[in-house]
Formats: C-alpha cells, structure tokens, sequence
C-alpha cells in the first residue's frame, strides 16, 4: 500500500468493518463542482444578504426575493454536475458499504450521481411547491420568465421547496435522520462547518450514540477537535476517490 497513508487506511479499516455507515454532507462537497460553500472565503453569503432567504421577508415580499433566488438556485444550481466525491459515495451505497447520505445540501447532486438513500435536511433546489394548496413542481416544468411564479390550481405564489431561514427541517428527513443517526456505527462528515443549527447537531448525535466520527474537510471544523475520532484534512473529491480505491478497487 505505497503512497496511502495510516490515517486512510485506518478510516477505510474502520468503514470495511461497520455494520452501518452513515455519510453526512455539506456545502463543501459540492465546491468542486462549482457550488460555492457559504461562509467564509468565497462564501454564498459574503456575496449577498441572506435576508432574501429569510420565511418573513419573502412572505411579504416575494417579488423581491425571486429574482435572486431564480439567479442562484434555478438558473446557476440547474446547472452544475456531481462530482468524484458524490459519484464515490454512490459506488460505496452499491457495494454495500454506505447505508445512506444525509444532506444539508440542496442541489440534488447525490441523486444525480446515483445515490439512493438521501435525507434532504434542507429540502431541494429542483422543486418549487405552493404553500396554500401543498402542490409540488418540478422547476423544470415552471416558466420563470415572469416573477414570481404562481400555482396553477390556487394561484398563490410558489416558494422553492427548501428551508428558508426561520422554517424548521423538511420531514420526514429530520426523523429519519435521527433513526440513521442511532443506528450508524461509522459517520463520515464531508465538507460541514457545523455552524448551522439544528442539522450542525446531528453529527454530536452519532457521536453520543458511540459511532467512530471519521471527517472530511479542507480546514478544521466546528466538529475536528470536539466529536472528530479521525481527521482527514483535503479535498473531497481527492479523499473520497482514494478511499473509494482502498475499499474496493473501483477507479472512478
Ligand atoms: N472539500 C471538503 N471540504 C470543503 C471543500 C472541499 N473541496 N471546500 C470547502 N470545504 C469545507 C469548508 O472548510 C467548510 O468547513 O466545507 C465547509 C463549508 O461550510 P459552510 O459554508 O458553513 O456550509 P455548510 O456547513 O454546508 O452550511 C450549512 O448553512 O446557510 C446554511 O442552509 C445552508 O445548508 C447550509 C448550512
């Protein structure tokens, strides 16, 4: 095993052997596909107030807030691609050594690589729903040229079907999650800073639960020197392929 190092190997050891694996993702898996994270250097939110975003704010006025929110998460997110680390995921899930991927991610990328098991904490980019009437659309089938959108049955504004600052998690992802959550021995985070409340707490869960906390991240999080067993520091795609390697052979 030249050139792979006893902090892989010892994440791979750990993953070959769990009865249960369970993956946890952030923005930061999805940066190499051209998604950016949201906080910090290139952060979503150093570019624009999040105030857009916000359940009130868009209630009273969703006219201002659609025209960004078409830019951003129809127009920019319609278009990027999975990339190696969700592909590898998807190869672990087939092989039988990933349970399932809970996200806080939007993007709809873990599908489109072929994951199966997703928990959407946060909702999806690709829907739009009413919020009177309850109907769900895909944005593919809305005409976006006239702001904003409206339901075809009731005629109440559509609202993308994500979690918008002051709502609570999508279920039944949340409850789902916690039923991963305490049935997971190993618990990879991908790409987290764990700053955002209530998902940030799913992964201290895991770790009360006693799983093995192995970290994917290119800088130390809110979880590397609290919850964090191993700490893999680099890029998702470059970890998640390697590991994909180590444990099966398979090259992306
Ligand atoms: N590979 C691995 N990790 C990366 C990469 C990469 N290529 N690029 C960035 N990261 C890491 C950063 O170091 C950081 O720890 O990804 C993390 C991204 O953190 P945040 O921007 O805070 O994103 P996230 O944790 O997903 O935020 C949670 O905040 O605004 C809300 O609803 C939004 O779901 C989002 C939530």
């Amino acid at each position: 095993m030249n050139g792979i190092s006893d902090i892989m190997i010892q994440a791979a050891e750990l993953i070959k052997y769990s009865a249960h694996t369970v993956v946890f993702t952030g923005s930061g898996i999805s940066v190499e596909s051209g998604i950016p994270p949201f906080r910090r250097e290139n952060g979503l939110w150093t570019k624009y107030d999040p105030g857009f975003l916000d359940i009130n704010y868009f209630h009273k006025h969703p006219e201002k807030s659609w025209p960004l929110i078409k830019e951003i998460f129809c127009d920019y997110y319609g278009k990027v691609k999975p990339n190696a680390a969700h592909f590898s995921l998807a190869a672990m899930e087939k092989t039988g050594l990933l349970h399932s991927v809970i996200t806080q991610n939007i993007d709809n990328l873990h599908q489109e690589a072929g994951s199966r098991l997703v928990y959407e904490l946060h909702g999806s980019c690709r829907y739009l729903v009413c919020e009177k009437c309850l109907k769900k659309y895909p944005v593919s089938a809305i005409d976006l040229a006239k702001l904003p959108p409206v339901c075809s049955v009731c005629g109440a504004v559509l609202k993308p079907d994500f979690v918008f600052f002051g709502e609570p998690l999508q279920e039944p992802a949340n409850t789902d999650s916690l039923a991963e959550v305490r049935n997971a021995r190993v618990f990879l985070l991908i790409g987290t800073s764990g700053e955002v409340m209530p998902s940030s707490l799913i992964p201290i869960e895991a770790k009360k639960n006693k799983s093995q906390i192995i970290e994917i991240n290119t800088a130390p999080s809110n979880y590397s020197t609290t919850i964090t067993d191993i700490f893999i520091q680099g890029k998702a795609t470059e970890i998640m392929e390697e590991l994909l390697f180590i444990l099966t052979g398979i090259v992306l």
